[in-house]
């Protein structure tokens, strides 16, 4: 029977050992980490993180084939294919402090394989590294090698939260970088062996390790880069009175373009995009390329624009002032369907509606107030590191409320900002959160989600993203 090892029982980790053990009966899959509560939560019926269908596929084969352990060096020692998915944050300080990735936990974990192997292994970089960390993890594990012979293998993970379930069930394509070596090639075999046990071949992409690793950088890259482009769009069609969905779909029906990821929205956020960016930028610094790094360095000067346009767009319709007025902000997860807030634009808009003293009261049908009130205190770079490492501030951030529902959290509010969207927000009861509110009642929609004809007929002062400008909101000193 093969036995695989999966480091790291997160985002990634978790779900998709879970997809490799519902689709593999005959591979034994353990899933390990030093979080023993992350673990004890694997184990439990509270799965620690919130991932549609997530948990009826672990349902199905934990305790089966599937295994979540705190024993790290007994499972690394027995597996045959080690996956490597730990955290990579942005370094906080030193060398490339803000943005080179710290591979403190890669390496610790290179190491700790090096010590407890006896048998060959094959070693799947799953965690997004800077291109050519495969070379330095093999180095690690030559150097102390003691006769074993390790083979490592680049197999990035496309999923994106809050669609892991199926993206893992039926991916564009699975990609797997290797030495081509004969050893090389036979663990780039057996790792394609795991993956067709349900993925059609000519979906299987084998590549060198370079290109695999430079794959997953440039794909988030070309990703948020699209974002950025209809972001800016949507600033220009705000002040030229064009829509910014009628301009994308004009866009996306070219069929060069494609019809995804083109949705304006207040920012994007989650774990991958602006860090894998970063390290783009990064490495092209150090090859000498800063013309290269200064284009891709825009794409996230574009992100933070709009995040500050948006903050903007509130206090200067809102009488240039926000002090002491309640906020109520409708979802606080980077996207739908996920708990998870690592880089959420929400961060930013709430900070920045502190920064001018208004009050806040946050509503997420799935982020917990521990993580919001933990989210508003922590400094850049901070979210991607180990909770214990987080600085908390005893009392919380003192102006910011957590509401069990989207009607408490616009109870008595001035304004609801919709920062996430989430399908109950375009299904609320408008006219009770209006006949609640205080008036001018206005609703700024960070995602597109309501209904602005039907909210205007209620009496909502509504602003949209990129969408032709409420004559309200047209009287208002521009936003920078
Ligand atoms: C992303 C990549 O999609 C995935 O392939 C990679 O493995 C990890 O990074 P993820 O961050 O989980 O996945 O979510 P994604 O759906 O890409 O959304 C990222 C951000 O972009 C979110 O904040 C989302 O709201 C925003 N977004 C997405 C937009 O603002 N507009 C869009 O049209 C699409
Ligand atoms: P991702 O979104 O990439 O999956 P997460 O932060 O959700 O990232 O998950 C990474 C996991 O890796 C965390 O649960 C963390 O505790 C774990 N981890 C980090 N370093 C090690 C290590 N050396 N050994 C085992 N687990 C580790």
């Amino acid at each position: 029977m093969v036995k695989i090892c999966c480091i790291g029982a997160g985002y990634v980790g978790g779900p998709t050992m879970a997809v490799i053990a519902l689709n593999c009966p005959s591979i034994e899959v353990v899933v390990v980490d030093i979080s023993v509560t992350r673990i004890s939560a694997w184990n439990s019926d509270q799965l620690p993180i919130y991932e549609p269908g997530l948990n009826e596929v672990v349902k199905q084969c934990k305790g089966r084939n599937l295994f979540f352990s705190t024993d790290i060096e007994k499972h690394v020692s027995e597996a045959d294919i080690i996956f490597v998915s730990v955290n990579t944050p942005t370094k906080t300080r030193g060398l490339g402090a803000g943005k080179a990735a710290d591979l403190t936990y890669w390496e610790s974990a290179a190491r700790m394989i090096a010590d407890v192997s006896k048998s060959n292994k094959i070693v799947v970089e799953k965690s997004t590294v800077p291109v050519k960390t495969a070379e330095a993890i093999e180095r690690i594990l030559t150097h102390n090698s003691k006769g074993i012979k390790y083979q490592i293998l680049s197999n990035p993970e496309f999923l994106a939260e809050g669609t892991a379930i199926q993206d893992l069930f039926k991916p564009d394509r699975v990609l797997i970088g290797g030495r081509e070596t004969p050893d090389g090639l036979k663990a780039i075999q057996a790792l394609k062996d795991v993956y067709a046990h349900w993925v059609p071949e000519d979906r299987i992409i084998t590549t060198n390790l370079w290109s695999a690793e430079l794959s997953k950088l440039a794909a988030n890259a070309f990703l948020a880069q699209r974002i950025s482009s209809v972001n800016a769009m949507s600033a220009l069609c705000e002040a030229t009175g064009a829509d910014v969905s009628q301009v994308s779909h004009a866009v996306g029906k070219d069929s060069r373009i494609g019809p995804k990821f083109l949705n304006a929205s207040v920012g994007f956020g989650g774990s991958c995009f602006q860090k894998d960016i970063l390290n783009l930028v990064y490495i092209c610094e150090c090859n000498g390329l800063a013309e290269v790094a200064n284009y891709w360095k825009q794409v996230i000067k574009v992100n933070d624009y709009q995040k500050n346009r948006f903050v903007n767009r509130v206090v200067s319709s809102m009488f240039n002032t926000v002090a002491g007025k309640k906020i109520g902000i409708m979802g606080f997860a980077f996207k739908k369907d996920t708990g998870d807030t690592r880089e959420t634009p929400a961060i930013d808009v709430c900070k920045g509606l502190l920064g001018d003293k208004a009050r806040l009261s946050i509503y997420d049908p799935q982020v917990t107030a521990d993580q919001i009130q933990r989210d508003l205190t922590m400094n850049k770079f901070g979210w991607d590191h180990p909770i214990h490492r987080q600085p908390m501030s005893p009392t919380g951030v003192k102006q910011v409320s957590i509401a069990w529902d989207a009607y408490e959290a616009s109870k008595d509010a001035h304004a609801l900002c919709i920062l996430t969207e989430w399908d109950e927000f375009k299904t609320l009861d408008y006219r009770r959160i209006f006949d609640n509110m205080q008036k001018p009642a206005f609703v700024f929609d960070g995602r597109n989600v309501v209904n602005v004809e039907m909210l205007r007929d209620i009496g909502f002062i509504v602003y949209s993203i990129g969408k032709p400008l409420d004559p309200w909101l047209k009287n208002m000193p521009a936003v920078a």
